[in-house]
């Protein structure tokens, strides 16, 4: 029966790489495995834990929530959900929340949206632009959105026309936006599995520009980059622009399901009773762990402590690309969402991932040879020394051994 990983691949379908960790227990920025090893977590579950595990403030709420009430349907009022809402809307734009319980179903609420919008405002604009290697999800509706083949393959989807859009080209959006007269653009401001490719501040401000002039709605995914990642609450406000309309999800809930969306207040009134819904968003704990997220991060002064600390892991990482030149071609990304792109070949990265595993650090690569670090916001600079070395140590291996380029 301690057989995990056999009991694993006999009884869950096999949609995921996995890696040779079966969990047993978080503390803080660690991971600790079946058989007791600790491992650094940087990972956070794809961008999910952004206190780390077992937060003191988070396990009170859970137990607290969790003796008032767990579920109750949609046509009651949920007080933890209505107090997330307010303070999503106060710490983003004007408007209103519509809740879901996953990353792919706020693209789905957001397509059904703009769906709406099109249709009120009588102009005959379909479609929505999105970045080639943009990621919106894996739902048929979403996955049309999601601008990597291994992901969209040949699945049935919607019929909402989807027009891919080079990065940074604001002359193809013109272009686009002129030809097709489609009705909402939607984009992360950081393309996170896309390659931690961070959109310039000129960039977004010019499609917000060329979305206003021409009744293009203008959507940010934040769904990897929100609640306090890269160092700002949605990472659109380190920029002039405004959203129409925010997809959130993965760091609100506390590491429990939640997400949705924020539409400005203009649009906000667009579904009726009917129009969309779900039994399950949102659930009062991830609402009331949500509160608590952003209890901590905002009055307990988390995320600007978090900052500090993301500095110094930005001039480790500086110093580090100075060292290594040959083999990191770029460190991109903000606060603590970042990509090292390396020149190795792919096998390698996918090696020097499994060696950093065995040391004792979790690391996601993404786009093959790029290695995706996202730490928890409350890692200490200690924890961020470790890692350095142990990055510094593999990085010295693949000098030695020619394996770069
Ligand atoms: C930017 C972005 N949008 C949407 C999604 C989909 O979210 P979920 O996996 O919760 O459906 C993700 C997930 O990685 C994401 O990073």
């Amino acid at each position: 029966m301690s057989d995990w990983f056999t009991r694993d691949a006999n009884s869950i379908m096999s949609t995921y790489s996995r890696l040779p960790v079966a969990i047993e227990k978080g503390e803080g920025s660690y991971l600790i495995d079946v058989n007791g090893k600790k491992y650094l977590d940087l990972f956070t579950g794809l961008a999910v834990n952004l206190l780390g595990h077992s937060h003191p403030k988070i396990v009170q709420t859970l137990k607290e929530q969790g003796e008032q009430f767990l579920h109750i349907s949609n046509v009651f009022l949920n007080k933890p959900a209505i107090t997330l809402a307010e303070k999503l809307i106060k710490q983003s734009i004007e408007g209103k929340v519509f809740y879901t319980n996953s990353g792919a179903e706020a693209t789905e609420a957001a397509l059904k949206l703009i769906h709406k919008h099109s249709v009120a405002a009588g102009e005959n604009r379909k479609g929505v632009i999105v970045l080639k290697k943009s990621f919106h999800g894996r739902t048929l509706g979403a996955i049309k959105l999601t601008r990597q083949p291994g992901v969209y393959q040949d699945f049935p989807t919607t019929d909402t026309p989807v027009y891919e859009l080079e990065p940074e080209n604001l002359e193809m959006l013109k272009a686009t936006i002129e030809q097709h007269k489609p009705a909402a653009l939607i984009m992360e401001p950081i393309l996170g599995s896309g390659g931690i490719l961070p959109l310039s501040k000129g960039f977004l401000e010019g499609a917000e520009a060329l979305c206003r002039k021409n009744g293009v709605l203008f959507c940010m995914d934040e769904i990897q980059t929100g609640i306090g990642r890269t160092g700002s609450f949605f990472a659109y406000q380190q920029t002039n622009v405004e959203p129409d309309l925010i997809l959130f999800a993965k760091g609100v809930g506390g590491g429990l399901p939640l997400g949705g969306i924020i539409v400005a207040k203009q649009y906000a009134d667009l579904f009726k009773p009917g129009d969309h819904g779900t039994t399950f968003a949102p659930s009062p704990l991830s609402a009331a762990l949500g509160n608590t997220v952003l209890e901590v991060l905002l009055e307990d002064g988390q995320m600007e402590k978090s900052k500090e600390t993301s500095d110094k892991l930005w001039t480790e990482l500086a110093q580090l690309k100075e060292t290594y030149s040959d083999l990191v071609l770029g460190i991109r990304g903000k606060g603590m969402m970042v990509g090292l792109v390396l020149s190795a070949e792919a096998p390698v990265v996918k090696d020097v991932q499994k060696r950093l595993l065995e040391k004792g650090f979790m690391v996601d690569v993404t786009q093959q040879t790029i290695i995706r670090l996202l730490p928890p916001l409350t890692i200490s600079t200690a924890e961020i020394d470790l890692l350095i070395s142990a990055i510094k140590e593999e990085f010295d291996r693949l000098k030695e051994e020619g394996l770069e380029a």
